[in-house]
């Protein structure tokens, strides 16, 4: 993808782009032109974040896809769709979390996508990276919303990275979480040319800014670069901290909470 036209694109949108916390405030970008999509699809972005994604898809290069993991129903993927009809898109959910299923998404595409433009699969997502149906082309592109866990994170990367075009951008999405942070940190310090090149953080989730913040890397692929054999040590013991031990704790302190407030909701005043 062109990158420079695209950091230039964003100049325009957001005139603070080159000054982090100012531009982790801003409410929206100078061209209102998709503001009007998180009222017609329901999502989980902010119109910064789809003009993000709808500026990057702009500048992909020739036999370069975009490539979207974790569509819900459709929100980011018609918004970074809009007005880039030449773009070829991939996209895949299993509709494992929160409400929704491939009909409606293919409904959403269907009235608000060129025919053609989107190809959907409902996969889980390291098998949709592994198949690769956009071969021979590149990603030029990446957009992560999967799944949040440590391994979901890393291995939404780990799959992608045989795809990724020289120069690819990757943008992954709710990067607040501590356990993204750690998976993305831990890819990039392993992946020789990925490289991080934002990070916007939120004070919350559904924050009206950047949502529930998110990350851009690049990955210009050196000249001897091979793809790495497996995982490492680093991954092993980060991943049992924070899936096995973290999200373990915290969903069993969820489940509690809730039965103690049902608990309380039923006793007699
Ligand atoms: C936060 S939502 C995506 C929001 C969407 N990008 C938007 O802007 O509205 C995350 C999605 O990832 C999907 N997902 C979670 N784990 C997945 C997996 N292992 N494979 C494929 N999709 C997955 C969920 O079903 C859910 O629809």
């Amino acid at each position: 993808m062109d990158f420079a036209a695209f950091l230039s694109d964003c100049r325009v949108q957001w005139p603070e782009f080159d000054d982090p916390p100012a531009l982790a405030r801003s409410t929206h970008p100078a061209d209102r032109r998709l503001a009007g999509w998180p009222g017609k699809i329901p999502g989980m972005a902010t119109e910064n974040k789809l003009m993000l994604l709808n500026l990057a898809v702009a500048r992909l290069g020739a036999n370069e896809v975009y490539v979207e993991v974790g569509c819900y129903r459709g929100l980011s993927l018609v918004s970074a769709a809009a007005g880039n009809p030449a773009a070829q898109i991939y996209a895949c959910d299993n509709f494992s979390q929160f409400k929704s299923s491939a009909d409606q998404l293919r409904r959403a595409l269907a009235e608000h996508t060129p025919p053609g433009q989107v190809h959907f699969f409902d996969l889980e997502f390291r098998k949709f990276l592994i198949d690769a149906p956009w071969r021979p082309a590149k990603i030029g592109v990446y957009f992560y919303d999967g799944g949040h866990s440590f391994a979901d994170q890393y291995d939404g990367l780990r799959y992608a990275l045989p795809s990724l075009a020289d120069g690819a951008l990757v943008i992954v999405d709710d990067t607040n979480k501590r356990n993204v942070r750690s998976a993305n940190r831990l890819f990039a310090r392993e992946i020789e040319g990925f490289e991080p090149v934002l990070d916007l953080r939120t004070p919350r989730n559904h924050s009206p800014t950047w949502w529930n913040g998110i990350q851009l890397f690049r990955f210009r692929r050196p000249a001897d670069f091979a793809l790495p054999n497996g995982v490492t040590l680093g991954y092993r013991v980060r991943r049992f901290l924070w899936d096995d031990v973290f999200l373990r704790a915290r969903h069993n302190w969820r489940a509690q909470r809730n039965q103690l407030k049902s608990r309380l909701r039923r006793r007699p005043r």
